[in-house]
């Protein structure tokens, strides 16, 4: 018990520090869309070279390829199962938070 409790503070208290150095997803948020970040980066910036950059995307490109990775016109084996349990409000959210970052790269 007291082991789950201090890694779950240790999770939220990561998250907290992510969003508080750059304009802030949400907790919310962060809960919902916090695996995306895992790849592209809480600022948009992939942490891997092979994974791509999606701070200052246009957003309606970025709507577009979530709707074509979950409906499956845009096969990927990564991309896809990301994109299955979204709703369309919820790739609408996603998209303007990661067109609204400053692409720096
Ligand atoms: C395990 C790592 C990983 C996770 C987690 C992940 N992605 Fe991706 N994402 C990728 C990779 C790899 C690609 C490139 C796919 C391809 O080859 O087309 C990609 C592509 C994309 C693209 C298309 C970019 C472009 O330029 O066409 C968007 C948009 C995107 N991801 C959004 C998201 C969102 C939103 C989430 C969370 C729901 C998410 N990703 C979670 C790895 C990931």
């Amino acid at each position: 018990m007291t082991f789950l409790k201090s890694v779950f503070l240790t999770a939220a208290g990561v998250l907290l520090s992510a969003s508080l150095a750059q304009a802030a997803p949400t907790a919310a948020f962060s809960a919902k869309f916090g695996v995306c970040f895992a790849c592209h980066g809480v600022d948009g910036h992939a942490i891997l070279p092979t994974y791509p950059n999606l701070a200052g995307q246009n957003k309606d490109y970025l709507v577009q390829t979530l709707r074509e990775f979950r409906d499956g016109t845009r096969p990927n084996p990564v991309m896809g199962p990301m994109a299955k349990p979204l709703s369309n409000s919820d790739i609408d959210q996603v998209a303007m938070y990661f067109a609204g970052l400053k692409a720096t790269k």
